[in-house]
C-alpha cells in the first residue's frame, strides 16, 4: 500500500493554512469593519499604517497557501480532474474545490487590489478610494458567505458526504 504520510502532513498543513485565512476573514468583517466605523481618525491612520498591512499579509498569503496544499491533495489522490469536473465521489471535495478557488480570486483580484488603495499602499483619489473599499468590501462578505458551505464540503468529504451523493 502506498503510504498515506505525505498526504497526511500535506493536509495538516493545508488546514492550518485555511483557517489562518479564514479566522483573518472572519476577523475583517466580525471585529476589523466595526472598529474601523468607530475609531477616530488617528487611530484609523494608525490601524492603516501599522495593523491591517500585516492582516493582509498573513491572509492573501494563507489563502493562496490552503489551495496550493489543497491542489497538491487532489493530485497525490489522482483526482484533480474529477473533482473539479464533479465526477463520481470526487464530487463532494470539487465542490468544496470550486468555492475555495472562487475565493481565492476574490482575495487576489478584488479584495487585495482594491485595500492597496484604502489603506494607501497604492494612491488614490477620495471617490476612487471610496470606490475600492466598497468592492473589497462586497468581496469581502461574499467570502463570509462562500466560506460556509465551502467548509461544509471540505469536512463531508471524508466524513458522510458519500452519504449525500450516494456513493
Ligand atoms: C481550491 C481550494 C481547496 C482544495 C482543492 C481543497 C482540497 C482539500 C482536500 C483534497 C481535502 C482532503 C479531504 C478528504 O480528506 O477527503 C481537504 C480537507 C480539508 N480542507 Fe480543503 N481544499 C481547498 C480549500 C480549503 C479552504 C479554503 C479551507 C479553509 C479552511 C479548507 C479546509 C479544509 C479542512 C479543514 C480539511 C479537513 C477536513 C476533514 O478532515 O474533514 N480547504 N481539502
Amino acid at each position: 500500500m502506498e503510504s498515506q504520510a505525505p498526504e497526511l502532513i500535506v493536509r495538516w498543513f493545508h488546514f492550518l493554512a485555511g483557517i489562518m485565512w479564514i479566522g483573518l476573514l472572519y476577523y475583517f468583517n466580525f471585529v476589523q469593519g466595526a472598529f474601523l466605523k468607530a475609531a477616530s481618525p488617528e487611530a484609523k491612520a494608525d490601524a492603516f499604517k501599522n495593523l491591517v498591512p500585516r492582516a493582509l499579509f498573513f491572509f492573501r498569503w494563507a489563502a493562496l497557501l490552503t489551495v496550493l496544499f489543497g491542489l497538491s491533495i487532489l493530485g497525490q489522490r489522482h483526482i484533480l480532474i474529477q473533482a473539479y469536473t464533479l465526477q463520481g465521489s470526487a464530487a463532494v471535495i470539487g465542490m468544496g474545490a470550486w468555492l475555495g478557488t472562487i475565493m481565492l480570486f476574490n482575495v487576489w483580484g478584488l479584495i487585495w487590489p482594491n485595500q492597496k488603495k484604502v489603506i494607501g499602499l497604492v494612491p488614490a483619489e477620495a471617490a476612487a478610494k471610496a470606490k475600492a473599499g466598497r468592492i473589497a468590501f462586497l468581496a469581502s462578505r461574499v467570502n463570509v458567505m462562500l466560506s460556509i458551505p465551502m467548509l461544509f464540503f471540505m469536512g463531508a468529504s471524508s466524513h458522510g458526504g458519500a452519504l449525500f451523493i450516494g456513493h
